[in-house]
């Protein structure tokens, strides 16, 4: 089984960028299935908390695109169609807080084909001013998730969480036992994908998908760097999108029939 995964989505423009090419990009790496994180994919609202959510217009382009699954993050409650966004069956929020609407995980099927997506969010990317509920630490809400109910066919897990240090633990941890961990939620992409000794694939950081400008985050980080120096970033006018040429934050996972992933490899 071949899996695209794509890093966060930022705005709407790199929305359409990527669905007017993911049919060729399924194609031409055979995916079987696409995974796409978009949390970032409508920049919406004017406070800085609240602009960087999805919109049910922009997830909606994602999935008659051929995305089979859309993960999320901390900006998973965050833009003005929240109960809508989540209550498409494509879309996967984390998991590991408190919320009944939408799911934490996804099992989507291709003939003998079966691959379950959990999406899971790091209190390290929970920031106190976010809607998101407040996150559960990752290793109890993981054995409480996988206890439960065995997860059907390949497991990938888009990891979003801020720490590179925590995502390689994570996936260390779970070496073996998953099919492939991605990062998400830092937006600049990681250069190397790794095949663990047990047979799981790992990215740090996808890398977003959208205007490269700036630092390569996909947006003006004026407000970052306001908040940085003690200065009221909430009077700033509203986050700007990034301007430049749009970059793909993506990386293509080899996963045999027993579930072990065995290759990884970038793509641009
Ligand atoms: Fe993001
Ligand atoms: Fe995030």
């Amino acid at each position: 089984m071949t899996v695209l995964a794509v890093g966060d989505v930022v705005g709407a423009e790199a929305a359409a960028w990527l669905a007017a090419r993911l049919p060729r990009l399924r194609e031409e790496h055979r995916a079987d299935f696409v995974v796409v994180n978009a949390e970032n994919c409508a920049v919406t609202g004017p406070l800085p908390m609240d602009g960087f959510g999805m919109t049910v217009e922009v997830v909606d382009l994602l999935l008659e695109a051929g995305v089979d699954a859309v993960t999320g993050g901390n900006h998973s409650w965050d833009g003005p169609d929240v109960d809508e966004v989540l209550a498409r069956p494509q879309v996967v929020r984390p998991a590991n807080l408190d919320e009944t609407r939408g799911r934490g995980l996804l099992t989507l099927r291709d003939g003998d084909r079966v691959l379950t997506v959990l999406n899971l969010l790091s209190p390290t990317a929970a920031l106190p001013a976010m809607k998101a509920p407040q996150p559960r630490e990752l290793w109890p809400s993981w054995t409480g998730i996988a206890g439960e109910q065995p997860l059907p066919g390949a497991v990938l897990i888009d990891l979003h969480g801020e720490s590179p240090w925590e995502k390689a633990a994570f996936a260390h941890a779970l070496d073996g036992r998953i099919s492939a961990l991605v990062g998400t939620h830092t937006h600049d992409p990681t250069l190397r994908g790794h095949l663990l000794p047990g047979g799981t694939a790992y990215v740090t950081e996808l890398g977003m998908t959208g205007p490269l400008g700036f630092t390569g985050g996909g947006f003006d980080p004026v407000h970052f760097a306001a908040r940085l120096r003690g200065e009221d970033f909430t009077r700033l006018p509203a986050y700007q999108l990034a301007t430049g040429p749009l970059a793909l934050g993506a990386v293509v996972i080899e996963i045999t029939a027993q579930g072990t992933a065995s290759a990884v490899r970038r793509i641009h």
